[in-house]
């Protein structure tokens, strides 16, 4: 099977003033197409970087991440912008939705910014559906529930049908049921699309779910456990 992500001796290193911080130092991994990866390891180990590093949504300092066959260092912004924009969702929690856009028009936005504004509000609406969030479609954010933001989240992240989706934390702030049914959404989305999934969790329970657990400490992968 082909390989959707390729990490080779990555190392990021942040420099804020006199302070440097080593995030990630060296390190490997692979993830083919349509598998699902979850990241786990202590607060401040370096998921949040990994993952933006990855997505290419910041620089890594050294080494070399290949996403589908093309390494992203060799990329310039434009490409990458399109990249995001086109093959990749994000569901983390600072992409906060924009609060004065309703929530089918929240979904909408990632083809608009896409230059695929045809059948965008169809599109959209489906994702939403998808979500089961049909009868939610003219709520703005601070109408909505917690679980029922994440939903709207998880529905931009998905209509463009991206091949890969990062999601960081997607349950985080979510109770026990609601963490489950968001996951539910994902992993029938993985199983009918087919995209690749790469997702950070604290929770053990949500991380089983996935083919594979990478723990990361201190920016570097301590070892991989792979499930029945
Ligand atoms: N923009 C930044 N500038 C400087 N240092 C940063 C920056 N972002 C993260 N760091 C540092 O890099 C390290 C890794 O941070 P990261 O956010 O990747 O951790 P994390 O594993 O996602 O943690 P958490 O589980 O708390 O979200 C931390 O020590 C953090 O302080
Ligand atoms: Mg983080």
């Amino acid at each position: 099977m082909k390989n959707m992500i390729q990490v080779e001796e990555v190392h990021k290193y942040y420099d804020i003033g006199s302070v440097k911080v080593h995030a990630l130092r060296g390190l490997d991994f692979t993830v083919k197409k349509g598998e699902k990866v979850a990241v786990m390891g202590p607060s401040g180990c370096g998921k949040t970087t990994l993952l933006n590093c990855l997505s290419s949504l910041d620089d890594i300092s050294e080494g070399k991440v290949s996403i589908a066959g093309r390494n992203i260092m060799e990329m310039s912004d434009d490409e990458k912008t399109e990249m995001r924009a086109l093959e990749m969702g994000f569901v983390f929690q600072f992409y906060n939705l924009l609060p004065v856009l309703t929530a089918v028009e929240n979904v909408e936005l990632p083809l608009l910014l896409a230059g695929r504004a045809k059948n965008a509000r169809t599109r959209a609406e489906k994702a939403l559906k998808i979500v089961g969030l049909g009868n939610r479609m003219d709520h703005r954010p601070s109408a909505l529930s917690g679980g029922e933001r994440q939903r709207v989240t998880i529905a931009r992240a998905i209509v463009n049908e991206p091949n890969i989706i990062w999601a960081d934390e997607p349950t985080g702030d979510l109770d026990t049921v609601t963490s489950q049914k968001i996951m539910d959404i994902l992993d029938i989305l993985n199983e009918k699309i087919g995209h690749t999934m790469v997702l950070v969790t604290h929770e053990r329970e949500i991380a089983e779910r996935a083919e594979r657990i990478v723990h990361m400490e201190s920016g570097v992968i301590k070892r991989e456990e792979f499930m029945e």
